[in-house]
């Protein structure tokens, strides 16, 4: 009867320490749902995220640091930071690493709701299908400050649906140099109400 009590115990208090071990404690101010993990000891390590100087980060490839913005844990979804454009030249600032690139093996991908916006770009570019018309919706980013630098280059909009790779949002010298990301755009809206950020998915874990 002793015995079997002290199992019992011992079986909770496993169950405590699993649950306590099991969420990672939050970064700052903000939540860490599991499975996404801050450290190897907690969360699911496949589930990568940084948290540097209370600060929730996701590293691209490239070991760019995009802070996370906001995450939906109900949707798998969280948004993370685009890269700032240089004030003065129509460069991103993740250029030299060729843009965002995700690891193909991450449990990550660039969710289909985000229009990227890509600037300064070749014009070769206008045999693909893209829009990069004198209405596309980058034009108006161009009219902000923000875009200020790429104003009346070649720009292009899409939306980053599945057709095409949910890895990478492209850019280079000598194509296009910079880009923004909107996330659930209305077209309607001018560019003071949109939401600037790149929607990341992760795929829910197998339990
Ligand atoms: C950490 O963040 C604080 C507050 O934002 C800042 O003052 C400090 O310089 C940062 N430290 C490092 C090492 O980045
Ligand atoms: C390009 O986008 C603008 C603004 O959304 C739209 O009015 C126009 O019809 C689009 N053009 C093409 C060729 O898709
Ligand atoms: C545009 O692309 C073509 C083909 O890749 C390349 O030969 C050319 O140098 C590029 N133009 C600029 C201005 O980079
Ligand atoms: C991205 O990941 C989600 C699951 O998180 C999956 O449903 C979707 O098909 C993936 N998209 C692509 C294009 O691989």
């Amino acid at each position: 009867m002793a015995a079997t009590l002290s199992l019992l115990a011992l079986a909770i208090l496993a169950t405590l320490a699993g649950a306590s071990s099991r969420d990672c404690p939050p970064c700052g101010g903000t939540e860490i749902p599991y499975p996404l993990s801050t450290s190897s000891n907690c969360g699911d390590p496949d589930y990568k995220l940084y948290c540097n100087n209370n600060s929730l980060e996701f590293l691209s490839v490239g070991g760019t640091p995009h802070p996370v913005l906001s995450i939906n844990p109900e949707a798998y979804r969280l948004i993370i930071h685009v890269p700032a454009i240089d004030m003065n030249v129509c460069s991103s600032s993740d250029l030299f690493e060729g843009g965002l690139k995700i690891d193909e093996s991450s449990p990550f991908n660039i969710s289909n709701r985000n229009t990227v916006m890509l600037f300064d770009c070749n014009e070769t570019i206008l045999f693909s299908p893209l829009n990069c018309s004198s209405n596309s919706l980058c034009r108006k980013f161009e009219e902000t400050e923000e875009g200020s630098a790429c104003r009346d280059t070649l720009c292009c909009t899409y939306l980053k649906d599945s057709r095409m790779t949910s890895h990478r949002i492209r850019i280079r010298v000598g194509g296009c140099t910079a880009y923004t990301s909107v996330v659930d755009i209305d077209p309607n809206d001018p560019p003071s109400l949109w939401n600037f950020g790149i929607e990341l998915q992760w795929l829910p874990r197998r339990t």
